[in-house]
């Protein structure tokens, strides 16, 4: 019998909430076949039965700053199913079968510092490490975050980032976007101008990176440069995915299944691969 953590459930959908023109932010109810339990940059396959089905990243874990029971997505419009799920309402049922993706040991970050760098929509994927970082914060040392948008309207998650900002206990956080729009008073210029601010110990600290592929090779080089380790430097990679557990081939790289393997890798993982950075 087919495990039902591969049979799609219908899962209510608590809040549907416009954030950009292109995006929504969904509160659903979790699947209850099976314990829901997703790690940091794990995702779910969403689908609407007769459409299709597309992978998207968890970015809220239950019970780390959403209800037990719950989780959250951040879905963006790009094609044929992401129209149509961003215009569920609250009420409504969206599938999802998962949690999918590698699982990384939390632990082996403890007692060290932490560098969380998110791009665009990669605040969604980043935003549980953040949380749980946040949550869990007498296991790490300093914590920066850095976010970059285009723009201030393509800003995502402001009250998470104004909350993560309030907070004087070593965890410092930078914003900045390509280019100002009226009324924005924070700073302008890619995210890597953000790294300048950072007096963190890099012998001894982690970086996460999520974001388009083309920030990635800026902001590796900078990072390396700056002393981090290769295997120090965690990114996450996307391809197109169609059955989510290593089955069918698409998001294959090399030989690497990103479904599976990943989608975190740590630089050193992948960075022979031509394809990823
Ligand atoms: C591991 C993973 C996590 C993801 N997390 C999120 C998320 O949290 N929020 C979110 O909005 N999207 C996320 N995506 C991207 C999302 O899966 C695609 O936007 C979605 O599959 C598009 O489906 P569609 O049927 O609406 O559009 P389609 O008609 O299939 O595609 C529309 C356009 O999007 C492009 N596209 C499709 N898949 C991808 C992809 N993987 N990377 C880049 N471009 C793509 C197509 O080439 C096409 O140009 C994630 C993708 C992966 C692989
Ligand atoms: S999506 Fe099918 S093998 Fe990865």
């Amino acid at each position: 019998m087919m495990p039902s953590r591969m049979i799609p459930e219908a899962c209510r959908v608590l809040e549907a909430v416009p954030v950009t023109g292109k995006e929504m932010h969904f509160v659903l109810e979790a699947p209850q076949q099976e314990p829901f339990r997703p790690e940091p940059g794990q995702f779910v396959m969403v689908s609407l039965p007769g459409i299709g089905e597309a992978p998207i990243s968890i970015a809220a874990i239950p019970g780390e700053g959403t209800p037990e029971g719950t989780f959250e997505l951040l879905i963006r419009r790009a094609g044929r199913l992401t129209n149509l799920v961003t215009r569920l309402k609250a009420g409504e049922y969206l599938y999802v079968r998962g949690p999918y993706g590698r699982r990384v040991g939390w632990e082996s970050f403890k007692g060290t510092n932490l560098v969380l760098i998110a791009g665009g929509l990669g605040l969604a994927p980043l935003r549980p490490f953040i949380r749980r970082a946040l949550i869990r914060r007498q296991d790490f040392r300093r914590i920066d975050i850095a976010v970059g948008a285009r723009s201030p309207d393509e800003l995502l998650f402001r009250d998470d980032i104004a909350s993560w900002s309030a907070r004087h206990d070593d965890v410092h956080v930078g914003v900045t976007v390509d280019a100002a729009s009226n009324g924005w008073g924070g700073r302008i210029g890619v995210i890597t101008t953000l790294f300048d601010d950072m007096r963190t110990d890099t012998e001894d600290a982690y970086a996460f990176i999520c974001g388009p592929p083309v920030m990635y090779r800026h902001a590796i080089r900078k990072l390396l440069a700056m002393g981090f380790y290769e295997n120090h430097v965690w990114l996450t990679l996307e391809r197109r995915m169609k059955c989510g557990i290593g089955i069918c081939g698409n998001c294959q790289m090399n030989g690497l299944y990103l479904c599976q393997q990943g989608p975190l890798f740590s630089y050193r993982e992948v960075r022979h691969l031509k394809e990823a950075v």
